[in-house]
C-alpha cells in the first residue's frame, strides 16, 4: 500500500527532529514494505520569512489529500514580537481549524529507565500510564470577539470561551471511546463551579455517561487535577478535557515522562466511530512532538527526536491503521533507551549522551535490526 504524508518541519528543532522521524518512517517502510510518498509543506516563521504569512493558502488543501501530516514545531524569538500582526502560531490554529482536527491526544508514560529523570520521586510517578484527550478546534483559543482596544478607563481586552454542544460531545466521545478501550475510567476535567462553558460539558459529560455504562466517569476540577498530577499520577487513565486547560495539563504532565522532548501527541479529526469499529479505520490525523522550537539549542544536534519518532509511531496507530507497525517503533525506543543512549534533557552520568542524529540512527537501527532484546511492555 502506498501511503501520502504531509511533512510539515517548521521553526528552530522542528526540521532537525523531522528529519530522525522520517528516517524511521523509512526505516519501517523497509522493514514492513509500505510506500510512502512526501509532500513537504512550508509553515511557521520559515512560511512568514518566505511568503509573509504562517500558513500559505496551499497548505491546508495539500494536508486534505493526504493520509496524514508529520509536523515539527513552530516559532522563534525572530517572530515573537506580541504587537505583530503574522505570528508563527498561527499556522498551528490554523491547521488544527482547517483540518478540524478536534482531539488531541497525549499519552504520557513513564519509561521504567527514565524513572530518574525527573523531578518527581520514582515512588510517585512509577506506573504511570495515561492519556490525556485535549479539546483543540474550540474554546477560549478560538471564540470570539478576542481583541484588544483603548477606552477611558485605560487599555483593555476580551478573549472568549465558547462551547457549543456538538464541539463538546464528540471530544467526550472520544475521551469514552478510549477509556473503554484501556482501563475503563474516565476523568473529565472542568471549572463547573465557576464557568457556565463547564456546566453545560459535565451535563454532557453524565448524560453521554448514560451510554456507556461500563466506564467509570469522575468529574474532577481543573485545579485540583493539577495538583492531583504530580501528587498521584498513576490515579489517572484517560483525562478528557477543553483546550487551555488541556494545555496547561499537558505540559504539568510531560513532567512526569521526564522531558517534554520524549513527549508525542496526534490530533485527530473525523467521526469517534472509528475508535468503536472492531475493522481497523484509516483516519486522518496530525502528528506532532508536544515540544516546542526549543530556539536555544536549535541547529546544534542537541534536541531530543524521540517525541517526533514516537509521533509517528501514534501515526502509523491512528492513521494508517497499522498498530504492528506502530508497536516496532516503541520498541526500537525502548531498546534504545535500555542499552543506555539519552539525549542531553534525558542523560545523567554513566550513559551515553548522544546527538539528535544518533538516537534517529539508533532508533532506526534497532528497528532494522533483527534483535529483539527488549520489549516496550503492551499498552493497555
Ligand atoms: C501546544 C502549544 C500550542 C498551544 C501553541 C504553540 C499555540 O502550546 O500545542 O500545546 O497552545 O496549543
Ligand atoms: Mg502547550
Amino acid at each position: 500500500m502506498k501511503y501520502t504524508i504531509a511533512v510539515l518541519p517548521g521553526d528552530g528543532v522542528g526540521p532537525e527532529v523531522m528529519a530522525e522521524g522520517i528516517k524511521v518512517l523509512q526505516a519501517v517502510s523497509k522493514k514492513f514494505g509500505h510506500e510512502f510518498q512526501l509532500h513537504r509543506g512550508v509553515v511557521g516563521g520559515a512560511a512568514i520569512d518566505a511568503h509573509k504569512v504562517a500558513l500559505p493558502q496551499d497548505v491546508v488543501p495539500m494536508c486534505k489529500g493526504c493520509h496524514a501530516v508529520l509536523f515539527g514545531a513552530v516559532g522563534g524569538p525572530k517572530w515573537d514580537d506580541p504587537t505583530a500582526p503574522v505570528r508563527p502560531e498561527q499556522a498551528i490554529l490554523g491547521l488544527r481549524k482547517g483540518l478540524n482536527l478536534y482531539a488531541n491526544l497525549r499519552p504520557v508514560q513513564v519509561y521504567p529507565m527514565l524513572e530518574d529523570a525527573t523531578t518527581l520521586k520514582p515512588e510517585v510517578i512509577h506506573g504511570v500510564d495515561m492519556i490525556v484527550v485535549r479539546e483543540l478546534t474550540g474554546g477560549i483559543y478560538f471564540g470570539r470577539p478576542q481583541r484588544r482596544w483603548r477606552s477611558a478607563r485605560g487599555r483593555q481586552a476580551v478573549d472568549t470561551l465558547r462551547y457549543s454542544e456538538k464541539e463538546i460531545e464528540r471530544v467526550l466521545r472520544t475521551g469514552f471511546e478510549l477509556a473503554r478501550m484501556r482501563s475503563k475510567k474516565l476523568t473529565s476535567v472542568d471549572k463547573a463551579n465557576i464557568l457556565d462553558s463547564s456546566r453545560l460539558w459535565r451535563q454532557i459529560a453524565t448524560e453521554l455517561g448514560g451510554e456507556y455504562p461500563e466506564v467509570r466517569l469522575e468529574h474532577v476540577l481543573v485545579d485540583t487535577a493539577a495538583m492531583r498530577l504530580v501528587r498521584d499520577p498513576a490515579s489517572f487513565d484517560v483525562i478528557v478535557t477543553e483546550n487551555m486547560f488541556g494545555d496547561i495539563l499537558t505540559d504539568e504532565a510531560a513532567v512526569l515522562g521526564g522531558s517534554m522532548g520524549m513527549m508525542a501527541s496526534a490530533s485527530l479529526g473525523g467521526s469517534t466511530s472509528a475508535f468503536a469499529s472492531k475493522r481497523r479505520v484509516r483516519r486522518m490525523g496530525f502528528y506532532e512532538p508536544i515540544h516546542g522550537t526549543a530556539p536555544d539549542i536549535a541547529g546544534k544536534n542537541l534536541a531530543n527526536p524521540i517525541g517526533m519518532i514516537r509521533s509517528v509511531a501514534l501515526m502509523f496507530q491512528y492513521s494508517l491503521a497499522l498498530p504492528r507497525e506502530a508497536k516496532a517503533i516503541e520498541d526500537a525506543v525502548f531498546q534504545v533507551l535500555q542499552q543506555g543512549y539519552r539525549t542531553g534533557d534525558i542523560g545523567s552520568r554513566g550513559q551515553r549522551v548522544v546527538g539528535t542524529r544518533e538516537m534517529g540512527d539508533q532508533i532506526a537501527g534497532a528497528l532494522a535490526g533483527t534483535s529483539t532484546v527488549a520489549s516496550a511492555p503492551r499498552r493497555r
